[in-house]
C-alpha cells in the first residue's frame, strides 16, 4: 500500500488523485513524483540532529540544502480520508511535524506499508523534495514520525528543515512502558497526558495505569459507585519529610470519569501508546474493601477496613467468595470496553499478606474445600480465576512477579519482574517457565527512588528509599539481555518498563523531575543492545533534548541534580 501526503508549487493539480493506492517500491516513486512535483529544498543545514533512542541506521548529510519546513506541509484532502493517510496524518499531527494546515505549502511526503519486516520497522529517507516513510505497519508511523520530529533542526537561513537522510530502524524490544500511580497522589487528566507527550517522543508504547490501590480507587464503575464514593476519599496522607506522621489533612474524591478514561486512552492512541489498566487483586485491596466490606475477610476479629492513610503493605487482601470473584468479573466488564487496544490487563498481584486468610473460617474452609496446602495457594486461584475471566475477551493477564509464589500460572500470563533485591531470578524463573516477561526491576528502574544523595535532590528525603541512586546513568547501565541467557530466555523478554510510585510524589513538577531524563535512559535500553550503547556520548543526547524540556516546560533534573523549575518542587 502507498500513497502520498502531498503538496505542489503548481496549484490546482490534483495530487491527491495522482496519489491513489498503489504497491510500488519507494525508489520508483522517486522517479515517477520526482519530476511531478517540486518542493523548494531548505538553504543548506548545517548540524546533524541526535535522536533518543538511537535509531539502528542514522546517516545525515551537513552542509547539503535539505527539506524545508519553512511553509510546513500541506496534507490533500483525499488523502487525508484514507485509512492510510489518515494514520499518517495523526502521527505526524502527534509529533508536531504536521500543525495546522496554510493553503500554500510545499514538501511531499510518501508513505509506503511493506510487510515482511519486524512489527515496529520503519524507514524514512529525507530528500530536498520528499519524505519517503517506509513501515511494516501503520503504528510504526508513530515512530518514524518521532525520529522525523527529533531531527527538525535549522538551514543555514534559521529556517525549519530535515536535512537529507537516511533512517531504517526499529526497537529490540516490543514493550516499552511507564507505570503512573495516581492512587497514593493524584495526577490530573492533563497531566497524565503530559507525560504520554513525553513518552511517546522516546517511543515508549505502553502505559501501565495503576488504578487501584489500599489509598484510593480511581477508576468510576458504575455498578459499584461507593468505590469512588468511599474509596476515593481518605482522612489523611503521610508526610513528604516523615512517612511515619501524617497531614490529618482529607483528600478526594479523587477519580476518573469512565468518560475521562476513554479520553485518555484515546489520546495515548493518537501518539502511538496502549494503555494498560491495572486493577490490583487481591491485595493492595483496602480502598475497595471499604468500599465494600463484604469482599474482605470480614469474619475475621476486630475487622474495620478503610482507606489506607500509610503507605506500604497492608493486611486487606479480598476474601475468596464467589461474591468477590462476582465482582471483580463485573468491574471488568466495565473495565474491558474502556481500554479496547490493551492486550493484556495488569490484575496486580503484588505484596499480598496471607495473614487474613489465615485468620479467616470461611478462607480456611475454602482452602480445606479446595485441598489448598497452604494460604498463598488462594492467591493462585484469584489468579486463574481472573485469567479465565479475561481470555475470551482477548485479554492475558499481567501480573507482579510474586503472582508465581505458591503454585503455577496459567503459561498465558504476563510476568511483571521486580523483585530485583528479593527475588533476582524471578525474571528468569518466569521465562523458564515459558511466561513472557516485562523486566521492571526495583534496582533501576524505580524512577520514584532517589537519583543522587545531594542535597540538591529535593527527592532526598531523610527515610526509607533514599540509598538508592538511580539516576538516569544507572538507569542506562542495565542490560536486559545479558550474553548468558539462552536464544529462549531472551524470546521471552518481551519489554521492560519504568514504575513511578507516588508516595512521595506530590506534584506533577516532581513527577516530571523524577522521570526526566530517566526516562530518555529507559527508552535507549529497550530499543539499544547495551554493546552499542555509551553513557557520555548519550549525555550530549540527553542536553540536545534540553530546549525541548524547556519547550515543553518539563522540569527536568539537570546533570547537577537540581531541577530546572525549583520553585514548582513539592517541600
Ligand atoms: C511493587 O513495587 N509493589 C510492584
Amino acid at each position: 500500500m502507498s500513497f502520498r501526503v502531498s503538496a505542489c508549487l503548481t496549484r490546482g493539480v490534483d495530487l491527491g488523485i495522482v496519489c491513489a493506492m498503489k504497491v510500488l517500491i519507494p525508489t520508483f516513486f522517486a522517479g515517477i513524483y520526482g519530476g511531478m512535483v517540486w518542493a523548494a529544498p531548505s538553504a543548506p543545514v548545517q548540524t546533524s540532529p541526535s535522536v533518543i533512542p538511537q535509531p539502528v541506521r542514522y546517516e545525515t548529510q551537513v552542509g547539503e540544502a535539505g527539506f524545508s519546513l519553512a511553509q510546513g506541509i500541506k496534507v490533500h484532502y483525499k488523502v487525508s480520508r484514507s485509512a492510510e493517510g489518515a494514520a499518517a496524518i495523526r502521527a505526524l499531527m502527534s509529533a508536531g511535524i504536521l500543525h495546522v494546515l496554510p493553503e500554500e505549502n510545499e514538501g511531499e511526503l510518501t508513505v509506503t506499508v511493506e510487510p515482511g519486516h519486524g512489527k515496529e520497522w520503519y524507514a524514512i529517507h529525507v530528500t530536498p523534495q520528499q519524505i519517503y516513510l517506509r513501515v511494516s505497519e501503520l503504528n510504526a508511523l508513530y515512530l518514524a514520525a518521532q525520529t522525523l520530529a527529533q531531527s527538525i533542526t535549522e538551514d543555514e537561513t534559521g529556517a525549519p528543515a530535515l536535512p537529507c537522510m537516511q533512517v531504517e530502524d526499529e526497537p529490540m524490544l516490543s514493550y516499552r512502558g511507564l507505570m503512573l500511580d495516581p492512587c497514593r497522589h493524584p495526577l490530573s487528566i492533563e497531566q497524565t497526558k503530559k507525560m504520554l507527550r513525553i513518552m511517546a517522543r522516546y517511543k515508549l508504547n505502553r502505559f501501565h495505569w495503576h488504578l487501584t490501590d489500599d489509598q484510593g480507587w480511581r477508576i468510576e464503575i458504575k455498578k459499584y459507585p461507593k468505590l469512588t464514593e468511599v474509596g476515593s476519599r481518605r482522612d489523611s496522607t503521610p508526610l513528604l519529610t516523615n512517612h511515619e506522621k501524617n497531614d490529618n489533612t482529607p483528600t478526594g474524591p479523587f477519580f476518573y470519569t469512565q468518560d475521562e478514561i476513554r479520553d485518555v486512552v484515546a489520546y495515548a492512541n493518537s501518539l502511538g501508546i496502549t494503555v494498560i489498566p491495572e486493577i490490583e487483586i487481591p491485595g493492595h485491596a483496602s480502598a475497595c474493601i471499604a468500599a465494600y466490606p463484604e469482599l474482605g475477610n470480614s469474619d475475621i476479629e476486630s475487622y474495620a477496613p478503610r482507606v489506607a492513610t500509610t503507605w506500604g503493605v497492608l493486611p486487606f487482601t479480598m476474601a475468596p467468595k464467589e461474591e468477590t470473584f462476582r465482582f471483580i468479573e463485573e468491574v471488568m466488564a466495565e473495565v474491558l470496553p474502556l481500554f479496547p487496544k490493551a492486550d493484556m490487563v495488569h490484575i496486580g498481584g503484588d505484596e499480598a499478606p496471607r495473614e487474613q486468610w489465615q485468620q479467616s473460617p470461611f478462607a480456611q474452609a475454602y482452602m480445606k474445600q479446595h485441598g489448598l496446602k497452604n494460604a498463598g495457594q488462594i492467591q493462585h486461584h484469584f489468579t486463574h480465576r481472573v485469567a479465565e475471566m479475561l481470555a475470551p475477551h482477548g485479554r492475558r493477564i499481567i501480573g507482579w512477579d510474586e503472582i508465581m509464589m505458591d503454585g503455577e500460572v496459567p503459561p498465558t500470563a504476563v510476568v511483571m519482574a521486580w523483585r530485583s533485591w528479593v527475588k533476582p531470578d524471578a525474571a528468569l524463573t518466569a521465562a523458564n517457565r515459558g511466561h513472557d516477561v516485562i523486566l521492571s526491576p526495583d534496582s533501576h528502574f524505580y524512577f520514584n527512588f532517589a537519583q543522587g544523595k545531594i542535597p540538591a535532590d529535593p527527592a532526598y528525603t531523610p527515610h526509607g528509599w533514599v540509598e538508592a541512586k538511580q539516576d538516569w546513568r544507572h538507569v542506562y547501565s542495565y542490560n536486559p539481555l545479558p550474553a548468558h541467557y539462552t536464544a529462549e530466555q531472551r524470546k521471552r523478554i518481551i519489554g521492560l518498563q519504568a514504575n513511578c510510585w507516588s508516595e512521595s510524589i506530590q506534584n506533577s513538577s516532581k513527577l516530571e523531575y523524577q522521570v526526566v531524563p530517566r526516562i530518555c535512559a529507559l527508552a535507549e535500553v529497550a530499543w539499544r543492545p547495551a554493546e552499542l550503547r555509551n553513557a557520555d556520548e548519550f549525555l550530549q543526547r540527553i542536553k540536545a533534548e534540553y530546549p525541548w524540556f524547556k519547550q515543553m516546560n518539563i522540569n527536568f533534573r539537570h546533570e547537577d541534580g537540581s531541577p530546572a523549575a525549583p520553585e514548582s518542587m513539592p517541600r
